[in-house]
């Protein structure tokens, strides 16, 4: 495991304000794995997890990075243990009300995407509060996608789209990219600029599948709980390499 370094609040000197990335999204894997190899259930691992996105969320925001979008639950995650999905479940909704006084002070505005209208009644409770109260803050943009996939947003998106046309409030011809990706549920958000994955996989695993068209991908082996401010540094500098063509020469 890296040291944390003793970083300032402030930029790197080593990184140029002008290419920050604005929006980086996140997918948090190796929870599981961080906590068998020291012995422990694999639910610690996710309540360490939540402690590497707090800290990920303030040096977004210290940085001047505007958005972030972590992919905390996806559609298949079901598939996992009962427990594990309670845990996760209850510790989401945890997080969210301990957190929420913090994210009004930092002046976080969190918005959630995914279909919320399957998660247990109490947690869309905490989520419809977090989201109102901070939805005029003016700080960093803070998107968790929470039973969300990507191929399940386009279908949606694509029945939304489909019944204004079959209700003649919609053309054939007024569909371009624009038009859909307003109907996505990351409607009014950028693109994400930079794609991080922990625990070495290089998989999209069905996340933003249309959002992530012209990212950069940047993957590390440190598993998600590691993932400290020396390792987000890191994946800037090799970000601020890259030189972005988005299909052109
Ligand atoms: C993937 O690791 C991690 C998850 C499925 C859960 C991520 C959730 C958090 C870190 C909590 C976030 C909290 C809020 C409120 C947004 P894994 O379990 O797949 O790890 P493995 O690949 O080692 O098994």
């Amino acid at each position: 495991m890296t040291a944390e370094p003793l970083l300032t609040s402030s930029l790197p000197s080593d990184l140029d304000t002008e290419r920050l990335p604005r929006h980086v999204a996140v997918i948090m894997d190796g929870n599981g794995r961080w906590a068998q190899q020291r012995g422990l259930p694999r639910i610690m691992g996710h309540r360490r997890g939540v402690d590497t996105l707090k800290k990920l969320l303030r040096t977004c925001s210290d940085w001047g990075v505007m958005a972030l979008t972590a992919y905390a639950f996806s559609t298949e995650n079901w598939g996992r243990p009962l427990e594990e999905v309670d845990f996760l479940m209850t510790l989401f909704e945890r997080v969210l009300r301990q957190e929420l006084a913090e994210m009004m002070e930092e002046g976080v505005r969190i918005q959630f995407v995914g279909n919320l209208q399957s998660l247990p009644a109490s947690l869309q409770t905490e989520i419809d509060k977090a989201v109102q109260q901070t939805r005029h803050n003016p700080g960093i943009r803070f998107t968790v996608a929470t039973n969300y996939g990507g191929r399940q947003e386009i279908v949606q998106a694509c029945r939304a789209i489909a019944k204004q046309v079959q209700q003649g409030k919609v053309a054939l011809e007024d569909i371009d990219e624009s038009m859909f990706a307003h109907h996505l549920y990351t409607a009014g958000l950028d693109d994400p600029d930079l794609l991080i994955r922990t625990s070495g996989e290089m998989r999209i695993s069905n996340f933003l599948l249309w959002q992530l068209a012209y990212a950069e991908l940047y993957v590390t082996d440190a598993l998600w709980p590691d993932f400290n401010t020396l390792e987000f540094h890191q994946a800037l500098c090799a970000y601020q390499k890259r030189h972005r063509r988005f299909g052109k020469v």
